[in-house]
């Protein structure tokens, strides 16, 4: 059985993105010129998911709306004749059925997940993180149901090689390259120290998942930092369920963190088709006045 529905979490605090994320849900702020969960939303679509469940929470609502009928703003532009404008905004929302839920406290991502258990029902389903990127073509996700596809079955997870000194920020596996691309997954940790890291191979945010996580999740105690952790319900499930590690092809952008979110702006912004080039001008223009302010120091 394919996989057609997926999950996309966007109930966290965002403290990384503080004070930006106070009141504007990170996962609205825009890379370029559209908001970050837009780019997860139109991965999904791409890759032929039919139904997209959100989990938002308190103060999130706006993430709801973002995917909604915005009557009056159709109206005006309408009026005004800006048919492009109204196109755009028009397209958005009638990209794929949305189905949203909430997550009443941000108690950990693997409590983000178990809030979808009812809609996802008995299927093996996706989730996107909502803050990760991924410029693919494939799209990322295309290229794991690919994968699972198959495989007929397992729990598939999104990997990337990451620099050793940065493992302590991710999950991380301990896997065997088994085919091009293709790790099976022997253990897994959250979080690790540089010193207990298994590996440099990093989960990003893209997984396939059977419906049996939603029983481990049920019964998981708090894990790192106090939340209930995806990564320790795979482990758990992967004791008697086969887990495979995928390293997709295309860049990854962590636009949950000041540092991504810019280098993610800078990218896209360059490939932006009316604006790329005028960035380009920009960014070369500033970074040769930078190396004459290193020359004149
Ligand atoms: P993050 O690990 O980025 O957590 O979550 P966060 O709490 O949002 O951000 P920081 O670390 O405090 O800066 C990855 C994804 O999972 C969602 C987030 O909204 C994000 O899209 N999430 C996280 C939830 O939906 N609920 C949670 O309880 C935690």
């Amino acid at each position: 059985m394919t996989i057609k529905k997926a999950v996309i979490p966007a109930a966290g605090f965002g403290t990384r993105f503080l004070p930006a994320s106070k009141a504007v849900p990170k996962e609205l702020l825009p890379i370029v010129d559209k908001p970050t969960i837009q780019y997860i939303a139109e991965e999904a679509i791409d890759t032929g998911i039919t139904q997209v469940i959100l989990v938002t929470g308190r103060e999130k609502g706006s993430i709801e709306d973002h995917f909604d009928i915005s009557f009056e703003l159709e109206h005006h532009l309408r009026s005004k004749g800006k048919n492009d404008l109204l196109k755009i905004v028009q397209e958005i929302s009638e990209m794929v059925q949305i189905v949203s839920i909430r997550q009443k406290m941000p108690l950990g991502l693997g409590h983000a997940i178990l809030c979808a258990k009812q809609i996802v029902g008995d299927h093996p389903f996706a989730v996107l993180l909502a803050d990760d990127i991924v410029d693919a073509t494939p799209p990322c996700l295309r290229q794991m149901i690919d994968v699972y596809n198959k495989l007929g079955k397992g729990i598939i997870l999104a990997i990337k090689e990451v620099p050793r000194e940065e493992v302590y920020q991710y999950g991380i596996i301990d896997g065997e390259l088994i085919e091009d691309r293709l790790y099976t997954v022997n253990s897994l940790i959250e979080k690790p120290s540089v010193e207990e890291s298994p590996s440099n191979l990093a989960v990003i945010g893209r997984y396939l998942l059977p419906p049996e996580i939603f029983e481990v999740l049920e019964g998981l105690p708090p894990g790192k930092g106090g939340e209930i952790q995806l990564t320790d319900a795979i482990a758990r499930l992967g004791e008697t369920y086969p887990v495979y590690g995928y390293r997709f092809r295309g860049e990854r952008f962590d636009a949950g963190d000041k540092m991504g979110f810019f280098i993610a702006n800078v990218k896209f912004g360059l490939k932006h088709p009316e604006l790329g080039p005028r960035i380009s001008e920009f960014i070369l223009k500033t970074a040769e006045e930078i190396q004459k302010g290193y020359e004149t120091h």
